[in-house]
């Protein structure tokens, strides 16, 4: 789903081309636009030439193809979508169905041809065709990623996509957004028939021919046995009451886009398609004026924003790129970065080469396997990689990116071992977790160069970047390590030096306060379990065993400085139990026992914890107070760094707390959460727990003002 915004349409989006055979291409090429998006306009000029060419005897089959060179239908225009009510929302997919509905009730074949990005309408106007042609080329990817901005598919998706695929392959596209590459789309029965870029249109203008002439037919792909009796009237309800339960689980029923998308199915599957239509307009209305996709859709603006901010300062070119440290996070950085420049990777220890060498090729290999390159590609972004103890090799590289210990001196030395190498205006980054930028250069020859890139863990796959600009850091720099990380795939954020910077600030009282709580007498279970029902997709205890006890231990004392002065309550439970030998799930000890390796089985609350923490007999915390006591620590922190200036803007905190620690994202951030739930209301919750917890919970003086006027963050 792509935005654009399209209210009046001065000139015609589509051009008819015939072909001989009788075949018309319906061309769709938005004027103006790098894509094809859908708008109103655009479905009355769909509606108005498909009823045209559908009445012309002299046309006997039609192509729908796109004229723009590198993607088919990229979806609805999401801006068009924000502004309407209920009633216009029910409305446009009312409408958007008459129409499919007749491209699909059409005598005469009607062929989709698609190129690139198929997604959501584009899809669902693919769906509707008699028969799909897609070329096999990375680029083509068909989707319905509806759900993950908190809407659905609602151009007939939810009842043409089942019935093309069968149930089983329906429903991880309709509830999670998966996306199919065009050798899965057509293993999936999505796709009738591959071709070619070159030959797209060609092919599709003779199987369209080939069709009408009842020479071709479309042939339904057989599925698998057990996919086809899951389909079956007596299995489906089964299937449905999974998928279901698979929802409730992963959601806890607070994400309504999946169990209405699941409504629309059932009803379709139970009384007929044009019930199931019905469904669609209904609930689509719904969602589009509900909270949670206003939140979603913002994040999806926001990311796009994102890729193009700038300080109006040119990057400089960046043709090779050093990794210093092949540890957990520098092959992490490493993979994603050989896809686009030589990369040298230097570590001290052979053995941790050999393994990063492990990962980075297994990375490739997987991207290789989905589809997303090519083999030539996997074979072409290996062969970029050079590992080496030497550290002249950095020599040459244009930024250099440390990822060694969490040590200031060791971080200090690095830097000057690359400083010695490097020209003036190579760039090197750390990726700290919470070491001030400005402290690790304070002995550089060019402090000007030197900032923070703070990737997350595990860094091919967590979205967030956070940038950190010390004092002394040029923009040149920052535009440099922006354009690195958003070539690299990442969302990017940048925010002012300070420890912790803002992501790690945020999280650290957070993941105190769950501490706290287990040394009063609280359950390990219920602190995660509380959060785990606010919407985070891992439990603060549970995670601080994921980072590890001893990394958590580690920002914790940089941090408490910054928190003492302000009467916080430092938990020691991180250092006492690393002091007993709880490092977290990387010794298989920490909050939760963890099954062997290779064994199976769950991990469980470690009760040996409980006697080192105090807090005697465990007991009920009420879950609200467990919720609210984290969540408005984490809040009320963020608060604080838009005060001191280490957040630019609340966009930036909302997108760094959803992309970077989970915060859930259909609330929106800490700063939308506070909009939504009210500011005074936040305050005279944090007065209470302050009289009760003490003066930590004294709301930050941005807070506390917004409190006082009545203002909100965002209009
Ligand atoms: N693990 C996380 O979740 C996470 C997240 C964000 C940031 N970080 C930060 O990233 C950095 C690395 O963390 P990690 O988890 O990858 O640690 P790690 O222990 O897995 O890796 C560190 C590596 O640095 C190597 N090293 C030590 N001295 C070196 C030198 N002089 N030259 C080259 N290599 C050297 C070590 O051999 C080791 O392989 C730390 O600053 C950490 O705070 C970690």
């Amino acid at each position: 789903v792509t935005t654009t915004l399209i209210e009046k349409k001065p000139v015609e989006a589509m051009r008819v081309e015939r072909r001989p055979g009788g075949v018309a291409m319906l061309v769709l090429d938005v004027p103006g636009q790098p894509h094809n998006t859908l708008s109103t306009d655009l479905l009355a000029e769909f509606e108005s030439k498909t009823d045209a060419l559908l009445s012309d005897p002299g046309v006997a089959a039609i192509v729908v193809c796109s004229g723009k060179p590198d993607g088919f239908i990229a979806g609805a225009d999401l801006k068009v979508l924000e502004k309407m009510t209920r009633e216009d929302a029910a409305e446009l997919s009312r409408r958007g169905n008459e129409l499919l509905g007749r491209v699909a009730s059409a005598k005469k074949p009607v062929v989709a041809a698609v190129h690139g990005p198929a997604l959501g309408g584009g899809l669902e106007v693919a769906l509707a065709c008699h028969y799909i042609l897609a070329t096999d080329h990375s680029s083509t990817v068909l989707a319905l990623p509806e759900v993950m901005l908190g809407l659905l598919p609602a151009g007939g998706g939810t009842q043409r996509l089942p019935r093309r695929v069968g149930l089983v392959a329906a429903l991880p596209m309709l509830l999670t957004g998966k996306r199919l590459r065009a050798r899965a789309a057509l293993r999936a029965g999505l796709v009738d028939q591959l071709t070619t870029p070159g030959g797209l249109h060609d092919t599709a203008a003779r199987a369209a021919a080939l069709l009408a002439s009842g020479k071709l037919r479309r042939r339904k792909r057989k599925r698998p046995l057990w996919q086809r009796l899951a389909g079956t009237a007596p299995a489906r309800g089964m299937v449905l009451r999974r998928a279901r339960e698979e929802v409730m689980r992963k959601t806890r029923g607070l994400y309504p886009a999946p169990l209405a998308i699941l409504e629309c199915v059932e009803t379709g599957l139970a009384r007929g398609e044009r019930a199931g239509f019905q469904c669609e307009a209904r609930l689509f209305g719904d969602l589009v004026v509900s909270p949670e996709a206003s939140s979603l859709v913002r994040m999806f603006h926001w990311n796009n924003e994102l890729k193009k901010e700038t300080t109006g300062v040119a990057p400089r070119p960046v043709k090779r790129v050093g990794v210093l440290g092949a540890g957990f996070m520098g092959a992490g950085i490493a993979s994603v970065s050989v896809g686009k420049w030589p990369v040298v990777l230097r570590d001290i220890s052979d053995d941790v080469l050999a393994s990063a060498a492990k990962s980075v090729h297994e990375g490739l290999h997987k991207q290789q396997r989905s589809g997303s390159i090519s083999l030539a590609e996997r074979d072409q972004r290996w062969s970029r990689l050079l590992l080496t103890n030497d550290v002249e090799a950095l020599r040459g590289c244009d930024l250099v990116i440390e990822a060694v210990f969490e040590n200031l001196e060791l971080k200090r030395k690095v830097l000057a071992e690359a400083e010695e190498r490097l020209a003036p205006e190579a760039v090197f980054a750390s990726n700290t977790s919470a070491l001030p930028i400005g402290e690790i250069a304070r002995d550089a020859r060019h402090p000007e160069r030197v900032l923070g890139m703070h990737y997350f863990s595990p860094v091919p796959k967590m979205p967030l970047l956070e940038i950190v600009a010390g004092k002394r850091t040029s923009n040149e720099a920052i535009e440099t390590a922006r354009a690195v990380g958003i070539d690299q795939g990442k969302t990017v954020i940048v925010v002012r030096d300070g420890p912790g910077f803002y992501t790690s600030r945020i999280l650290a009282p957070f993941l105190n306060e769950a501490t706290l709580m287990l040394a009063e007498g609280a359950r390990i279970e219920d602190v995660d379990r509380a959060l785990l029902d606010f919407g985070f997709p891992v439990g603060p205890i549970a995670l601080i065993d994921e980072v590890g006890i001893d990394v958590g231990a580690h920002v914790a004392k940089d941090l408490a400085e910054l928190f003492a002065a302000r009467g916080g309550a430092p938990s020691d439970a991180l250092p006492k139990l690393l002091e007993a030998g709880f490092r977290g799930r990387k010794n298989g000890k920490g909050f939760y026992t963890y099954p062997p390796e290779k064994k199976r089985g769950k991990k469980e609350p470690n009760a040996e914890v409980y006697a080192l923490l105090g807090g005697g007999e465990r007991r009920d915390l009420p879950a609200q107070d467990v919720r609210d006591r984290a969540i408005l620590q984490m809040v009320n922190e963020a608060m604080y760094c838009l005060g001191e200036g280490i957040l630019e803007r609340p966009r930036d905190g909302d997108v760094g707390a959803v992309f970077g620690l989970g915060f859930p994202p259909f609330l929106g951030g800490p700063f939308r959460y506070v909009d939504q739930r009210g500011a005074a209301a936040v305050v005279a919750r944090m007065e209470e727990l302050a009289a009760r917890h003490g003066p930590r919970f004294q709301p930050a003086p941005v807070l506390a003002e917004l409190a006082r006027t009545g203002k909100r963050f965002y209009a």
